[in-house]
């Protein structure tokens, strides 16, 4: 049996710290040996948001200790390893030179192959870990700074089909916790509270429903929860807002997966149709229910990652870095961090209040 490859993961591109050491078994399937993460919730938390420069000072305080502890953790050697992958972006500039030049400098010092890594790349790459999931697929990634639908066709083939035209949807559930009184980040909070709501109770609107294809946009719901945020002031309607926000949200995505859903079928020639859901929303639990639902009503097979590798987590990182590893793939120690960096660099620039359907 030849030795599989060992990869080490390291992701620092926004306010997680994190390292992961990952494998094959012999039939090829990847397998996470250990992952660690260190969320730094509790520095930004006054501030309402991620702020940059405490961000990578938290990072560079932190890196060491976790990536030794992934090793540790992992039952394997350091001079085990056969390659380090880093992010290298997209993210906060000051933040992605954190994890890619410890990276770097790994692994010179192991003389061992440097990989470089699309963060992007490593939640659409997210449900192959511990699965044998196959191209293509079509993806749904909603995080904090992403909502998109991809065409994954193959390992940096990629066609956006839809975009946010303006906020994410992380983003839109944070500022609608935010607008309730709740420490960021408050997507998850938000699930909580609707589930003791009315979800029928405010009419929320639906921006671009009706046109812009799978095309997303959140901005005017976030500012239709502003308007009724101001005027609301017991906690029952407080969930009655948080319950109409995440139906609304379901609503959106219903029809848009449906969209994108024709689209990812014109563009292949598929036998199977697999749809993956991966980003920190993912982990909505609803919003992963009405999605399993539309899967079955539409004959597609659904694969989401397990909750701990929807969020930021370098497990994923280390995906990308087996994948590239095996066909060579490999970065010079010169490479930069790329704060703005799409998976489909063809796809033309959608945001603002310019863009027209
Ligand atoms: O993928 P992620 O960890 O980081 C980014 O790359 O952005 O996503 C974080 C986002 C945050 O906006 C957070 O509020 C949201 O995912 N989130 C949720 C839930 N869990 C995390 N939003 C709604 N419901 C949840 N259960
Ligand atoms: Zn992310």
């Amino acid at each position: 049996m030849s030795k599989k490859p060992l990869i080490l993961g390291i992701e620092s591109s926004c306010d997680e710290t994190a390292a992961s050491l990952i494998t094959e078994n012999d039939k090829g399937i990847p397998v996470v040996l250990s992952n660690i993460i260190s969320s730094q919730v509790d520095v930004h938390k006054e501030f309402g948001g991620v702020v940059p420069e405490l961000a990578a000072r938290s990072h560079m305080e932190k890196i060491d200790q976790i990536v030794k502890k992934a090793i540790d953790d992992s039952g394997r050697k350091i001079d085990e390893i056969d390659a380090v992958a880093s992010t290298a972006g997209p993210g906060l500039i000051v933040c992605l030179s954190v994890g890619l030049s410890f990276g770097k400098a790994l692994a010179a010092s192991l003389n061992k192959p440097f990989i470089a890594v699309n963060h992007l790349e490593g939640h659409a790459l997210s449900p192959k870990l511990n699965s044998s999931l196959n191209y293509p697929y079509l993806l749904l990634l909603i995080s904090g700074g992403h909502s998109q639908f991809l065409n994954v066709q193959g390992l940096g083939k990629y066609k956006r089909l839809g975009t946010t035209i303006d906020d994410a949807l992380g983003e839109a559930f944070d500022k609608t916790a935010k607008l309730l009184g709740i420490e960021f980040p408050g997507g998850p909070q938000i699930e909580i509270m609707a589930n003791k709501g009315d979800p029928n109770k405010f009419h929320l609107p639906k921006p671009i429903i009706g046109k812009g294809g799978c095309n997303l946009s959140f901005a005017g719901l976030k500012t239709a929860v502003l308007k009724i945020a101001k005027k609301i002031q017991t906690d029952k309607e407080k969930f009655d807002l948080a319950a109409s926000f995440q139906k609304t949200v379901e609503e959106i995505l219903y029809k848009k997966t449906k969209i994108a859903f024709n689209q990812f079928e014109e563009q292949n020639n598929l036998r199977e149709k697999k749809f993956v859901v991966a980003g920190g929303v993912a982990a909505n639990k609803k919003i992963r229910s009405m999605l399993i639902n539309l899967c079955k009503e539409e004959n597609y097979q659904n694969i989401f990652p397990p909750v701990e590798l929807c969020g930021d987590n370098a497990a994923m990182i280390a995906m990308v870095g087996l994948e590239k590893f095996k066909i060579k793939k490999f970065n010079n120690l010169d490479h930069p961090a790329i704060p703005r960096w799409p998976l489909d660099e063809k796809a033309s620039f959608l945001k603002g209040a310019g863009v027209k359907f």
